[in-house]
């Protein structure tokens, strides 16, 4: 072609990046990898391999090996071994290892980005821009988290052993993702890369070796999902980070149920990306371009769901069209590419039978007339409109180059919709109007929210989902509390539940408990407390409640299962709560401390009766004080503005959870239910409670608190009854959010086990007695943390 013709057509020529140096790093390891243990190079036990190969070609790049379950142990034991001299190490010396890293991947940048790109098939203008440069960063920022470490998290250290498993999408990325703030923290880790692209975290090993990192502090075992299953599994991990698909996020959820491993899931998303008629079009036709076209659609915050105002939505349809037909699919290699091949032919089959089912179902596929390469694994751009909101196109993660095109008239409209998926991500907001687009980030669930941009991320920042995109943060100062625990959260004991003074079968509660001969007179029969009644049980029965020395003190109700789905309902609707402002709901939490502090030797005088005198009075002025603590967290547990390297702003808000179910400890049936239910109330929670099973009765002291102190009605529900028959209705309820368990670890299992089904956040004292009238628990943030998710919405400005 001559110049003049390129003038004419404005066409790019091939720009191929040479991968030599790549490949002959691959020749120099035989182009066979074995597993990274203790610092060196271990041959799998069983001797199995398996191919890596290049999407682009579908062409073998390596033997890997198949991690087994011993292989898992020699790593999991290698990096036991390793843990207390990387602890005993100065904060100083493990940042200087973390900056050594760094600056590792930086002299290997180039390399890095051309495996990366050989093995996963993304673009090489993403792998050499964006995904290289932001792992270095990673490491550099976590260097700084490491120098800080004492001073900026006291009485903190870290969970131990780490098992890290990530996904094929971003492959080195997530590996930093993981390693750099586990590594921070004083852990040391196993990581098993995804079966598609190992290479990068070989090579990450090799940069390990490099630096001289002490051997076990990092080990890398490659394999499939049983490897995965394996490290999951053992019982010698104290911790499991995974990125990759709600499936198995569910699965891992389940295998670690039983066990005390702490656990963090960044899973799938569906985000909305939202374009208001006001929007600068040209610009948020970019943005889409990045949002849902960039690693080929491979993302999980891809902004896969559309949702335009229905006034622009012709326009914005031609312009997307038109930025369409310019983009450019072919050999990842080549600079000048816009999309490159698909992980893997599974894959590739996954996105056709979806976006075909999506068709079937209604919608509208345009794809543009663009060259397509002859081989390799290749998905045209493709857009679906008249996509109806319930389509599987809707709803379901396609994880490729598919945008799903929807439109709204309102921006409530737009919020109903954008919150219309049982995922939580990510979402993109698009107005000029500043307004419209906090308010509306404001009101999506999601954990990430871009104003006008995409695809934003820094190591200082906070990434993760809310409901079924799992939870935890990777990044920024939150992504650091995913690999602490307090310690005297970690070393509290184990919980010796106290025996039941007399369990008496139910018994029909009495019309009245005034009594008569038949029905000698009983000292007090409470109600269970629903949306700010008082409610009689649906079974229509009570349990007796005795004292220790075996007199009947009352009844409490036999809540059941209509019972708490009643109570969740009038939680759901306290919306009242959740928006009212940090000082109102200080106000009504000072005004609570107020009234049990004048009714403070009546009830002290109740609760004795089960508990002594001594325990009684200590209960009741703890539970005043810690009132007091939380009503002064109410407006001042405040987010952060983090400091990206780009001319934004991220804002991290801290939102409370929703709802949330609390089975309350059995020990101090006063200031137990005070110590777990304020710190949730207080960020603008809503809460169904289970009071103490050793005095139910309390419920009758607490709702009439709650009914002279100008709380919300709905705002806390109390349910009295077996707290195990309640605790399942409370896991397996769609509508709860989290679920909190303070009881025996064989309760705290059952609870995490049944609440797999939404993916709600479990809290559970992990089977450990907390000392509820030492300050410890209420002084260090750690229920607050526990009722709040952060919300990283990024604002650009400038011009
Ligand atoms: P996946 O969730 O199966 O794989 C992710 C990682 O988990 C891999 O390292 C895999 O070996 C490992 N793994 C698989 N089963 C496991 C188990 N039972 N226990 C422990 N580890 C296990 O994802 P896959 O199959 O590669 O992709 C399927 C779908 O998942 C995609 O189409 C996409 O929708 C979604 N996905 C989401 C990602 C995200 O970043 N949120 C990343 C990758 C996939």
């Amino acid at each position: 072609m001559s110049i003049v013709e390129k003038f004419v057509t404005m066409d790019y020529g091939p720009a191929p990046e040479d991968p030599r140096e790549a490949l002959v790093w691959l020749d120099l390891h035989h182009r066979r990898f074995s597993h990274f243990i203790n610092g060196a190079w271990h041959p799998p036990v069983e001797n199995k391999f398996f191919d890596t190969t290049d999407p682009s070609t579908t062409e073998k790049l390596a033997d890997i090996a198949q991690g087994s379950a011993a292989d898992i142990d020699a790593a999991v034991k290698s990096a036991r071994a390793a843990l207390p001299a990387w602890q005993s190490l100065t904060p100083h010396a493990r940042a200087r290892y973390l900056y050594a890293l760094a600056r590792q991947i930086q002299k290997h940048s180039r390399r890095l980005a051309v495996l990366e790109t050989l093995d996963n098939g993304k673009p090489i203008r993403e792998s050499r821009d964006i995904d290289i440069p932001l792992v270095a960063r990673h490491f550099y920022h976590h260097a700084g988290w490491a120098q800080l470490l004492a001073q900026e998290f006291p009485g903190h250290e870290a969970c131990g052993v780490v098992g890290q498993i990530i996904p094929w999408n971003f492959p080195l990325l997530m590996l930093a993702w993981k390693i750099a703030p586990a590594l921070a923290t004083g852990n040391t880790v196993v990581l098993k890369p995804a079966e598609f692209t190992p290479l990068t975290a070989l090579a990450f090993a090799e940069i390990c070796q490099e630096i001289d990192l002490p051997p076990g502090v990092v080990n890398v075992v490659t394999g499939d999902g049983s490897t995965g299953e394996a490290l999951v599994a053992h019982p010698d991990v104290d911790k499991i980070a995974f990125t990759g698909s709600t499936e198995v996020g569910r699965a891992i959820r389940k295998a670690t149920a039983s066990s005390h491993k702490k656990l963090s899931l960044e899973l799938g998303g569906k985000s909305p990306f939202i374009i208001f008629e006001d929007a600068d079009l040209d610009s948020a036709v970019e943005g889409l371009v990045d949002g849902i076209w960039f690693n080929q659609g491979q993302v999980c915050c891809a902004g896969s769901r559309l949702l335009m105002q229905e006034s622009i939505a012709d326009k914005l349809i031609a312009k997307i069209c038109d930025r369409m037909n310019t983009l450019r699919v072919g050999p990842p290699l080549d600079k000048s590419i816009d999309i490159g091949a698909i992980i893997a032919r599974v894959q590739l089959d996954r996105i056709q039978r979806l976006v075909d089912q999506g068709v079937a179902e209604g919608a509208t596929c345009w794809q543009p007339s663009i060259p397509m390469p002859s081989r390799g694994l290749y998905f045209p751009p493709t857009l679906l409109s008249n996509v109806h909101p319930t389509s599987i196109v809707a709803q379901q993660e396609i994880f490729g180059p598919v945008l799903a095109a929807m439109t709204f008239r309102t921006p409530s409209e737009a919020v109903e919709l954008a919150n219309n998926t049982a995922y939580g991500l990510a979402a993109c907001v698009w107005s000029e109007s500043i307004n419209v687009s906090l308010h509306v980030a404001a009101q999506i669930k999601a954990g990430v929210v871009w104003v006008n941009c995409t695809n934003l991320f820094d190591a200082s920042c906070g990434f993760g989902g809310y409901r079924e995109s799992g939870y935890g943060r990777e990044g920024g100062r939150e992504g650091l509390q995913e690999y602490l625990e307090p310690t005297w959260f970690k070393h509290a004991p184990p919980l010796h539940p106290r025996p039941l003074a007399i369990d008496q079968p139910p018994q029909q509660i009495p019309e009245s408990s005034a009594g008569s001969a038949a029905n000698p007179p009983i000292d007090r029969t409470v109600k269970l407390f629903i949306a700010g009644k008082q409610a009689r049980p649906d079974s229509g029965y009570s349990i007796p409640v005795h004292s220790p020395d075996g007199r009947l003190l009352g009844e409490a109700p036999l809540g059941n299962r209509k019972d708490i789905r009643n109570a969740v309902e009038a939680a759901r609707k306290a919306t009242a709560w959740p928006k009212s402002s940090a000082h109102t709901r200080a106000q009504v939490l000072y005004y609570l401390a107020e009234n049990l502090s004048q009714r403070r030797e009546e009830i002290a005088q109740r609760l004795s009766e089960v508990v002594g005198k001594t325990q009684a009075l200590n209960e009741v002025s703890l539970s005043i004080e810690r009132i007091f603590t939380y009503a002064a967290w109410a407006d001042k547990y405040e987010g952060a503005i983090h400091n990206p390297p780009f001319r934004n702003v991220t804002l991290a808000m801290q939102e409370p959870i929703g709802t949330i179910g609390i089975l309350c400890p059995q020990e101090a049936p006063l200031l137990g239910f005070i110590s777990t239910v304020m710190p949730a109330i207080a960020v603008g929670n809503t809460v169904v409670g289970v009071p103490s099973e050793i005095y139910p009765l309390i419920t009758g002291e607490l709702y009439s608190l709650f009914e002279t102190s100008d709380l919300p009605a709905g705002a806390v529900n109390i349910v009295t009854g077996r707290p195990h028959e309640l605790l399942k209705t409370l896991a397996e309820h769609d509508d709860l959010d989290a679920l909190w368990v303070f009881a025996d670890a064989a309760t705290c299992s059952t609870a995490k086990a049944l609440s797999i089904g939404n993916l709600k956040q479990t809290f559970t004292n992990e089977g450990r007695s907390f000392d509820w009238f030492h300050p410890a628990p209420s002084s260090d943030r750690f229920f607050l943390q526990h009722a709040t998710q952060i919300k990283n919405i990024w604002v650009p400005y400038g011009e």
